[in-house]
């Protein structure tokens, strides 16, 4: 019997062809001596996407966005950015390239001002160094007022109201501490904006806004979004593909609706409260590790 040549068809579980995705990670691990947070995880955004990273706690998802963000060597596997490899990169380097983030537990510097903390953000777009700080000749001058222009309009675009514009980061609500932390990120000009639990600590409704919020943003100013997100409304709301870990390893891939179906998402959320009731209630989970 003659063998055919045809190609099988690949299957299912085949890796996402090289479409020209924002971000790739290839087989990305990341070993704590000898625990293994992230193990072999490959990984694609397609430009202009909004995607999410679900999972249980401890699943390796910040030290994912750990390792995208350069705050973090893979120990083993390699991340393009934007065509470039940035693997091992430095952040700050990483942040210049196009990639900015929030932080699970907000980060904001408590004695600094709403817009203060925004015109850090800037930082990496800057020109002016120690001398031109120190001696502020006219153009430094200008590039300080362009960037106090700029952090209120990202301030603005968040919605954060301007009478609270110049109050101190920490006397701020949760969800506009959360806000001023975006626009700091949106400050850097991101092509790429990693969001790590936005929504923790969040009500219902602010958590709408902020769905609504990122889609605007994808669709205005094409920034692709990249989520660590427990809530379950969200994700299945604003996603357009979700990917699950589970003790450092990808499970399951796909559409939202696929996915919550899947048994092996359903069984690493098993007993864990947001798996079936968050969606009915939009109720948003605690923070975890
Ligand atoms: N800097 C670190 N040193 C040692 N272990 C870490 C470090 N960061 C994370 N881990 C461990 O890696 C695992 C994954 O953690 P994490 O990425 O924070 O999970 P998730 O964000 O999904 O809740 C956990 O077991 C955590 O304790
Ligand atoms: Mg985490």
């Amino acid at each position: 019997m003659s063998v055919s040549p045809a190609t099988p068809a690949p299957p299912a579980t085949a890796p996402a062809p090289d479409d020209g995705g924002l971000l790739r990670a290839i087989a990305v691990t990341k070993a704590f001596g000898g625990l293994v947070a992230v193990e072999d995880v490959s990984f694609q955004i397609p430009a202009r996407s909004i995607v999410s990273i679900i999972g249980p706690n401890g699943a390796g998802k910040t030290t994912f966005f750990n390792m995208l963000t350069g705050l973090y060597a893979p120990t083993a596997g390699r991340i393009a950015f934007d065509g470039r490899d940035i693997t091992g990169r430095r952040p700050d380097r990483i942040t210049a390239l196009g990639i900015a983030r929030t932080f699970q537990n907000i980060r904001l510097f408590a004695s600094m001002s709403a817009l203060e903390n925004v015109q850090v953000g800037q930082h990496a777009r800057m020109k002016a160094g120690l001398f031109g700080s120190i001696l502020r000749p006219p153009w430094v001058r200008r590039e300080e007022r362009e960037t106090r222009d700029k952090a209120r309009e990202m301030l603005d675009y968040v919605g954060l109201d301007s009478s609270v514009h110049e109050q101190l980061a920490v006397n701020l609500s949760y969800g506009d501490q959360r806000r001023v932390e975006i626009a700091r990120a949106l400050a850097s000009d991101p092509k790429l904006l990693l969001l790590d639990e936005p929504t923790a600590g969040m009500n219902p409704n602010e958590s709408a806004r902020l769905t609504a919020f990122m889609r605007q943003l994808r669709d205005e100013r094409d920034v692709t979004i990249l989520l660590i997100e427990h809530d379950m409304k969200v994700v299945m709301d604003v996603s357009e593909r979700v990917t699950v870990l589970d003790h450092g390893t990808k499970i399951a891939e796909g559409e939202p609706a696929t996915v919550r179906n899947d048994p092996r998402v359903v069984e690493a959320y098993l007993g864990k409260r947001e798996s079936e009731s968050a969606d009915e209630t939009g109720e948003t989970t605690a923070e975890g590790g």
